[in-house]
């Protein structure tokens, strides 16, 4: 059987008076002005616990969206329990009966579940629509189609055989289950953490972070409306640390799907090689990790496309995206130009609620994020070493709002070049118009990480010497575009050195590293 053909979902505009803007609008303020319960999803079973915590909408902090009940290790072990328990039969399911459930559930994202996961996305992590759009609707709708089509390439793919011999490749689930560990910043990847294993075979125990449980509670009801079986991918709401010791010390632990920071998953790393004689097969670690991503622009670069390339890269989604541009080395000749032009793009945009669709802006995602980076920029405040071009300002009463800030320092090891900061702050560097390749080999040294980076020139050589001094320095590269945005079946997304195993989501890579493939040889 061959599967459909996949094409990109096209993202919707949302324009002014749009039927499809009405819509949402009035889905995001039912969500608004109702309180939800967001029960543990194991097995069969919705399961609560006396230990409820309130969720709020970081650009309204005092507003209770609703609750989550707060799990213990013995529901990790439930979860473990049930997803054993389904895996016979979910595993020895046909694979276009296992892809047609995902298949029907990217039809029910694009038609009565969008706003509804596009709201739940706007409202509790603080995306401003069309980044909802991208995210919740299109990308996790391209992460089920293009998957469905790579997974039947992977299939295909057989050894050659002869009249007399015939060999195969089966490419069978991991034996055990899946661990997802996802971060708050992309619903989409949060789903597909689950959802890519799942596809394969797998049976699945998700633990979201905290401030994308909103939004998880959608992705599982959109898998069970799409027939997912009850016991294929179990939602567990419990603290990372109990939920690691429980699963790492599990002997049919089998893969580990996780997204988020690098810290956390060097930590996991470790933690699974401790344990490694307890398990029966050895674990896949898959994991996309911290960023640090670059902008460079050479001297021939068209200064409008480095000005756009550096406010959309920066502060799209207050910079919460792994993608996201937080340092940019610009050429002397063409600073003032580029400079002038990205301050009068950044203070265009306005911050706010995501329920005011003007705002481009919106807060970050809790307390922890907003005092980490306020702290940088209390740091730039105190130093020499760097200037604000513009922002520097935050505030915190009502919602977690960071102005866009843009800092330029003289320094090209200046603390905000080099460490990950995960907000909007962007630090610019001046470099001597003739120092272009000193200037891409210290950049190349700088990236202790290696997930996304961009080049902006017009010269031929330029882009090509970039493109080979740079070769380890970004698993995205980008020619003359921001570094953000990559679409599912056109940009695989994935990061190398402290970024990650590259593992490239949305991508036959991704699906091979949870399977382990049976070779037949039969003779005749
Ligand atoms: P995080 O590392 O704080 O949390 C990620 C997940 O790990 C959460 O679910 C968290 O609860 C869990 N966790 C934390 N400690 C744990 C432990 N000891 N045991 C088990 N689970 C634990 O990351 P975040 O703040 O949610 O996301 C932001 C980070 O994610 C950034 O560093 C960003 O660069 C990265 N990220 C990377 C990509 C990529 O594709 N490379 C994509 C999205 C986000
Ligand atoms: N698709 C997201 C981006 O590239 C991860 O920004």
């Amino acid at each position: 059987y061959t599967p459909p053909t996949p094409v990109n979902e096209p993202v919707k505009g949302y324009s002014k008076d749009s039927s499809e803007r009405k819509e949402l609008l009035a889905t995001y303020n039912n969500m608004l002005n109702q309180t939800i319960n967001v029960p543990m999803y194991i097995g069969d079973q919705l399961v609560e616990t006396n230990n409820k915590v309130k969720m709020s909408p970081p650009h309204d902090h005092q507003h209770i969206l609703g609750e989550f009940n707060m799990g213990t290790k013995q529901h990790v072990n439930d979860a473990i329990d049930a997803a054993l328990a389904a895996r016979e039969k979910w595993a020895s399911l046909a694979w276009e009966q296992r892809a047609a459930i995902f298949l029907r559930a990217a039809d029910l994202l694009a038609g009565p579940f969008r706003a509804k996961m596009n709201a739940a996305t706007m409202l509790a992590q603080s995306k401003n629509v069309m980044q909802a759009e991208i995210d919740a609707a299109c990308e996790l709708i391209d992460f089920f189609r293009f998957n469905v089509a790579y997974m039947h390439q992977i299939y295909k793919d057989q050894p050659g055989s002869n009249p007399s011999m015939w060999n195969r490749l089966e490419y069978r689930p991991l034996e055990g289950f899946v661990f997802a560990i996802s971060p708050f910043n992309f619903t989409s990847i949060c789903a597909n953490l689950c959802a890519a294993p799942a596809m394969m075979g797998n049976v699945v125990v998700w633990k979201p972070a905290e401030s994308q449980v909103y939004s998880a509670k959608v992705i599982m009801e959109l898998f069970k409306e799409a027939g997912l079986p009850d016991g294929v991918i179990n939602m567990v709401t419990v603290d990372g640390p109990d939920a690691g010791d429980v699963v790492f010390k599990h002997p049919d632990f089998a893969a580990l799907h996780f997204t988020g920071s690098t810290g956390v998953f060097q930590h996991l790393w470790k933690e699974i090689g401790t344990n490694l004689s307890t398990y029966k097969t050895y674990p896949r670690i898959v994991g996309e990790t911290g960023g640090k991503d670059f902008i460079i622009a050479h001297k021939s670069a068209n200064v409008a496309d480095v000005a756009t390339g550096i406010s959309r890269g920066a502060f799209e989604f207050q910079g919460q995206k792994c993608s996201a541009a937080s340092r940019a080395y610009i050429p002397s000749n063409k600073s003032e130009a580029i400079l002038a032009l990205v301050k009068e793009q950044v203070s265009s945009f306005k911050m706010g609620s995501p329920g005011d669709t003007s705002n481009f802006v919106n807060a970050v995602i809790d307390e922890r994020a907003f005092d980490k980076i306020a702290g940088f920029i209390d740091y730039v405040k105190e130093s020499k070493d760097a200037t604000f071009l513009i922002g520097g300002g935050y505030d915190k009463s009502k919602g977690y709002f960071i102005e866009p800030t843009v800092i330029v320092t003289e320094d090209p090891k200046f603390k905000t070049m080099c460490e990950e900061i995960f907000g909007p702050v962007m630090t610019i560097y001046v470099y001597p118009e003739n120092d272009y390749e000193k200037t891409l080999k210290l950049l190349d040294e700088t990236s202790e990480y290696a997930l996304t980076g961009a080049i902006f020139a017009v010269e031929r050589y330029a882009i090509d010497t970039a493109f080979k001094m740079l070769e380890n320095a970004a698993g995205n590269f980008y020619i003359n575009d921001k570094p953000t945005g990559a679409v599912v079946g056109q940009q695989p997304f994935g990061g190398a050195r402290k970024s990650g195993t590259n593992d490239k989501a949305g991508s036959y890579m991704n699906l091979l590293r949870f399977v382990s493939a049976r070779t037949i040889k039969e003779t005749f």
